[in-house]
């Protein structure tokens, strides 16, 4: 059996997420700068034959049963779907999940299950088109919208939504966001905003947290915590039922990263786009495996290397320490 992706704590990596670019159409005042970025270019990005066999050597070396494609924007990579079908080729076959925007998914949703993927989670802070474009500062809800609406048609299951919540700009539209999927099936879940933008516009004191997201949905809502086995997962999950009606209507879920910090049971390991390790999202260390792959390693030479560099993962992210710095890069080029 594969011996494991082992870090000094204990804990095991099994779910690996790679950042596809670091480009992104849209402009997510929690992620980019308005500005964006100097972005990753043509051969500084891993190519679709290294991105498969990094995640072979991650599932044979590893055991690896569970990858994510993230970015940037992982829909602006024209070679998509050929990564998700070479990756769903491999023996074993891991699940795999995409982590988008959405915008373009309406014509290629179905392309992308044929392929093999499995599920999808849909960045969506709003519905409203003006906060909208005040949060991404792009006048695009209604082509995510689409891409949303594509992603059912196509089949893809559970199609899950991600709400970063900032306060004054979106928090009071959370109990009609949550309305609005649980009508279309959608389970939502709503984020602790993290100090990983390019701006630094994070600040402790003015986030919401997931006490305060249960308290705005209780005016609608009762939450009951659901009876799911949590895994290492971001996401703790809840029932809601209609205050009014007392109806059952579906399932929240709370990602508490800053308030009720997972890291103890983390399970991730992560590739940035140019092919580096990053085996926390707040490291400040990164280990390149593209040096390897481009000169001729052997799969067991680069499984060397990435296992050394989980061994150092931190314990957490620390942010409750004095000597807690957000880390250089911003989450457009980290990948969630
Ligand atoms: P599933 O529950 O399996 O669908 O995946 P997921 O929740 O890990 O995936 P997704 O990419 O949708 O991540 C949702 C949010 O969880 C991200 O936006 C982050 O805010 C948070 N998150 C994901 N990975 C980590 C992590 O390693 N550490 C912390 N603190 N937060 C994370
Ligand atoms: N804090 C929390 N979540 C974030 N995301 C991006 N930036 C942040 C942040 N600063 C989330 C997005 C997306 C996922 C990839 O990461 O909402 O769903
Ligand atoms: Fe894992 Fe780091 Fe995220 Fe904590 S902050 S859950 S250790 S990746």
């Amino acid at each position: 059996d594969a011996p494991g992706l082992i870090d000094r704590y204990g804990r095991s990596a099994t779910d690996l997420r790679i950042s596809l670019t670091d480009f992104c159409n849209l402009r997510c005042t929690y992620c980019m700068p308005a500005s964006g970025m100097t972005f990753l270019r043509g051969e500084q990005l891993l190519s679709r034959e290294e991105i498969v066999r990094l995640v072979r050597i991650g599932v044979e070396s590893f055991g690896v049963d569970q990858v994510r494609f993230t970015g940037g924007e992982p829909l602006t990579r024209p070679d998509l779907a050929e990564i998700i079908a070479g990756v769903a080729a491999l023996d074993p076959r891991p699940n795999i999940a995409l982590t988008t925007n959405a915008i373009g998914l309406d014509a290629r949703a179905a392309a992308l299950a044929e392929a093999g993927l499995d599920r999808i989670n849909v960045s969506l802070d709003t519905v409203v088109a003006e906060t909208f474009e005040t949060m991404t500062r792009r006048p695009l809800l209604h082509r995510v919208l689409a891409g949303i609406d594509g992603a059912l048609a196509a089949g893809l299951s559970p199609v899950k939504i991600n709400a970063v919540l900032l306060p004054g700009v979106n928090d009071h539209e959370l109990p009609d966001l949550l309305s609005w999927c649980l009508d279309r099936g959608l389970e939502l879940r709503v984020i602790e905003q993290m100090p990983l933008d390019a701006d630094r516009i994070w600040d402790r004191d003015h986030m919401v947290t997931a006490a305060g997201m249960r308290e705005i949905l209780s005016e609608r809502f009762v939450l009951t915590p659901a009876a799911v086995e949590r895994a290492g997962a971001p996401a703790e999950l809840f029932d809601v039922a209609d205050r009014a009606s007392g109806e059952h209507r579906g399932r929240v879920g709370t990602i508490a990263s800053v308030t009720e910090p997972f890291c103890a049971d983390c399970r991730r390991t992560r590739l940035t786009a140019e092919g580096r390790v990053r085996t926390c999202l707040f490291s400040h260390e990164e280990t390149d495996l593209r040096t390897a792959l481009r000169g001729g390693a052997s799969d067991e030479e680069i499984a060397d290397i990435w296992r050394a560099a989980q061994w150092g993962k931190p314990a957490g992210h620390g942010m409750d320490t004095a000597v807690f710095t957000p880390p250089e890069r911003p989450m457009s080029a980290i990948g969630g």
